[in-house]
């Protein structure tokens, strides 16, 4: 375990890196007043809705809802988990990243040591290959050129049980190292030896071009089974990963559509063929991250799968996962090839011409949608009707707000006769955009007040009186006080990371999102404003309370004075009423 980073150092950290200078780095930013805007990195766009506060060091999108501070950018833009943000932006501005509580012993380099540990197995796969002529025959049959081969960095796992543990297992931290990253397996007697062995290799990168893990195909179609993945490990979640997305971002610096195929040579022989748009999921099927991570890609996804009855559950388990995600500017096909045919073959008679005519020619997942939904009901019957309608609206229920489901939901009413009904989306996204100033909650504004402002906690004198009301939320805002004024000069993104690991964390997030209208003073003036009220709620509920329990006769003599008190300080107003 490495150890936790301390709060300190993610202050230090969000003080020294410039939210602009980050995202800029990234996304190209124009000026927009006091902030910078962008078309929205995450949602697909053609007006900017995206806002960078040099302020409150924190970015916002009114289109998709998206925000925070620069660590979590960098954790959405670049899929990291937080730890590893926090690594890449340290490095960026010359700070190590300190550890409290974790074991001595090389606390941040576990998993750099391990993809320097997949590098270097790669790189000796690589170097077995040309060693072995059975393995060039195989890569020579399949029509795999050198330069493919160079490209995907292609490897041969030789026979033996320790030809990798010879190579790289030299101490125990290493052996460590190779079992964590699925590279050695363990026989019964704890014998431990090579996971992969006579398997041609193929490295599976992440994001970034590191080897994360590697499939492995057999030669011969008698030895089982034809391909072996690695496990799940600390760096490969086949869940979220797509091979080859990497050599397609190398290869496109603006991609329009996608090819998500089945297989390894699927995709490599397309990328040879010239249609470096292609990528694979792991042996899964496709799931709800994926097709995010494939919407970010490029807005136009392309699903292809055999035209077999296996070919079309997989295809509609993509549709499923795909539907969430089908945001206004993006859209889903559907490629079904013919029998006994898969994308490597037909690449390889038709060309890529042939393939890309089959691509322009794939089904919308709108009609897709509908003919499986369709295929064994009679519309013409009122009944067969019925039944398709209830078939379509929980799945269109999924889609996003927008028009692409409101013409999904007028298809459904045009085929069936019936309403397609679907529940608005939930309003909490839209709320984010509404100033806090006009929400009701008293607690709520203040804090949303206070992290706009965290200056403002100079101003409010302790002890705090607004303590005293017991509502949700008065004690974070007391604890958000009380940090302020522990770290004066703290900026807004800083005092929200403080939370990053508390379940306050995402409310406060939003509330940091939404707009605070109002000149610094004006807020200066609502703040105050809002605790007094705080306080006077307090006073009266303490009225109420003592002067109930005064009636049944209940009251200490202490008790009694401080009613008398409360009674004396109403203000005339209410002393009338
Ligand atoms: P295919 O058998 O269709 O793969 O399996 P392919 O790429 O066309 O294989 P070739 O052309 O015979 O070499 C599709 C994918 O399913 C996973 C692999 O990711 C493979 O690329 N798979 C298949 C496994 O994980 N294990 C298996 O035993 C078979
Ligand atoms: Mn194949």
């Amino acid at each position: 375990m490495r150890g936790r980073i301390p709060d300190s150092f993610i202050d230090e950290l969000l003080a020294r890196v410039d939210i602009v200078d980050v995202i800029e780095r990234r996304v190209p930013l124009k000026k927009a007043g006091r902030e910078w805007t962008a078309c929205c990195p995450f949602h697909n766009e053609r007006t900017p809705s995206f806002y960078v506060s040099p302020a409150k060091q924190f970015f916002h999108c009114f289109g998709c809802g998206a925000h925070g501070s620069a660590v979590k950018f960098l954790m959405d833009y670049e899929r990291l988990e937080f730890p590893d943000a926090v690594e890449e932006l340290a490095q960026a501005v010359g700070l190590t990243v300190p550890r409290e509580g974790g074991r001595e012993a090389a606390p941040r380099e576990d998993k750099t040591d391990l993809y320097a540990l997949l590098d270097s197995a790669a790189r000796w796969y690589e170097g077995e290959l040309p060693k072995n002529a059975e393995v060039q025959s195989y890569c020579r049959k399949r029509g795999l050129d050198a330069d493919t081969i160079a490209r995907f960095r292609l490897g041969w796992a030789p026979a033996g049980y320790d030809g990798l543990i010879k190579a790289l297992g030299g101490s125990d931290r290493r052996m460590q190292l190779l079992t964590e990253a699925g590279m050695v397996a363990s026989g019964e007697r704890g014998h431990r030896y090579d996971r992969f062995r006579e398997r041609l290799m193929f490295p599976i990168l992440d994001r970034r071009g590191r080897v994360i893990a590697f499939g492995g195909r057999v030669l011969s179609p008698d030895q089982g089974p034809k391909y072996l993945n690695s496990p799940e490990t600390p760096l490969f979640h086949k869940g979220r990963e797509l091979f080859a997305l990497w050599q397609v971002k190398q290869a496109n610096s603006n991609l329009q559509r996608i090819v998500v195929v089945e297989g390894y040579m699927d995709v490599i022989a397309l990328h040879q063929a010239g249609l470096p748009i292609a990528v694979a999921t792991l042996g899964t099927a496709t799931t709800p991250e994926h097709t995010e991570v494939l919407f970010r890609a490029a807005p136009d996804v392309v699903f292809c799968f055999d035209g077999d009855r296996a070919g079309r559950a997989a295809a509609w388990k993509a549709l499923d996962a795909a539907l969430p995600r089908l945001r206004d500017g993006r859209q889903a096909y559907f490629l079904f090839l013919p029998e006994g045919e898969d994308p490597d073959s037909l690449v390889r008679k038709e060309g890529k011409d042939g393939f890309e005519k089959r691509l322009k020619e794939a089904t919308p997942l709108s009609d897709y949608f509908f003919g499986e939904l369709s295929h064994d009901v009679d519309t013409a019957s009122l009944d067969g009707r019925a039944r398709l309608a209830e078939r379509a609206r929980p799945l269109i229920a999924k889609l996003p707000d927008g028009a692409f489901r409101d013409l999904m939901a007028q298809e459904l009413e045009k085929r069936t006769g019936a309403r397609a009904n679907v529940p608005a989306e939930p309003a909490a996204r839209r709320a984010v955009q509404r100033p806090v100033a006009v929400q009701r909650s008293l607690v709520r504004s203040a804090i949303a007040l206070l992290l706009a402002q965290p200056g403002l906690a100079d101003l409010v004198e302790a002890p705090y009186r607004f303590l005293r009301l017991d509502k949700p939320g008065v004690g974070l805002l007391a604890e958000l006080i009380d940090l302020c004024r522990a770290r004066p000069g703290i900026n807004p993104a800083m005092l929200v990371e403080h939370f990053a690991e508390r379940p306050e964390y995402p409310s406060l997030q939003k509330l940091m999102a939404a707009m605070v209208v109002g000149e610094p003073e004006t807020q200066r003036e609502e703040f105050l404003g809002a605790l007094a009220r705080m306080d006077e709620q307090a006073t009266a509920l303490r009225r109420e309370a003592l002067t109930a329990r005064h009636r049944e006769g209940t009251l200490t003599s202490a008790e009694k004075a401080e009613l008398r008190e409360l009674l004396a300080a109403r203000r005339p107003t209410q002393a009338q009423g």
